[in-house]
């Protein structure tokens, strides 16, 4: 059976920063999940909310929850990029400078829309009013997550605006249409990253990682695979 890695592009693993990983314990437990289950590569991308905190707040937290958790990444060998889970909202225009918000050493950032109930046409207006004022790529977290981006007309709006998106594994547990719905996306090009969004060690998927790597490689061509990162 064919397998794949991809980058898992989604996690909460860094410590004491949100609502994931608790403490450097719990952070440990789930890198030493997704390794055993072929992870190589994640990115740490905690919830950063514009309207509580100042970048330079957030950034400082972060650093330190980095420092905690560099021993245990080194010692697993996981390949990491620092970055945040950034949350759509019109505070982040109050910064004139998302650079340090996205993924290490690219102009990916992680986008966030703002609820599930949203009028499409709001979140299509942030993202048009983000690529006016900074030169950042965004990424947007778990498509799978809302209603309105299974409308093809819909998602296709957000194509228009050259979006990469990131589905989260779980999404195969969904029901048929919706499972085949996102597959579908995969196989048109739209979905560039998964992840697994992971925030505690109980999360139920986390055990199921592997199982969904599998699916994935069964149900997708060699090609259609390469076109996830
Ligand atoms: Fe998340």
């Amino acid at each position: 059976m064919k397998d794949f890695q991809f980058i898992d592009s989604h996690t909460h693993i860094l410590p004491a920063m949100d609502d994931g990983a608790k403490n450097v314990e719990e952070s440990e437990q789930m890198i030493c999940s997704l390794k055993e289950q072929g992870i190589e590569e994640i990115f740490l991308t905690p919830h950063y909310y514009s309207h509580k905190e100042s970048i330079d707040k957030f950034l400082k937290r972060r650093n330190k929850s980095f420092q905690d958790l560099k021993p245990i990444l080194d010692h697993y060998d996981m390949k990491y990029h620092l970055g945040a889970e950034v949350y759509a909202i019109p505070a982040i225009f109050n910064y004139a400078n998302l650079s340090d918000l996205c993924i290490e050493e690219t102009n990916l950032i992680l986008l966030e829309m703002s609820s599930p109930k949203s009028d499409p046409e709001h979140e299509l207006n942030l993202i048009r009013e983000i690529y006016a004022r900074h030169s950042v790529e965004i990424i947007l977290a778990h498509i799978d997550r809302y209603p309105f981006m299974l409308n093809q007309k819909t998602l296709k709006e957000f194509v228009k605006l050259d979006v990469y998106m990131q589905l989260n594994l779980d999404f195969l547990d969904a029901g048929f249409f919706t499972k085949q719905k996102h597959l579908k996306y995969i196989k048109q090009g739209y979905v560039q990253f998964l992840g697994t969004d992971c925030h505690r060690i109980t999360d139920k998927q986390i055990p199921k990682i592997q199982k969904y790597r599998l699916q994935l490689a069964a149900k997708l061509t060699a090609e259609e695979l390469r076109s996830i990162h």
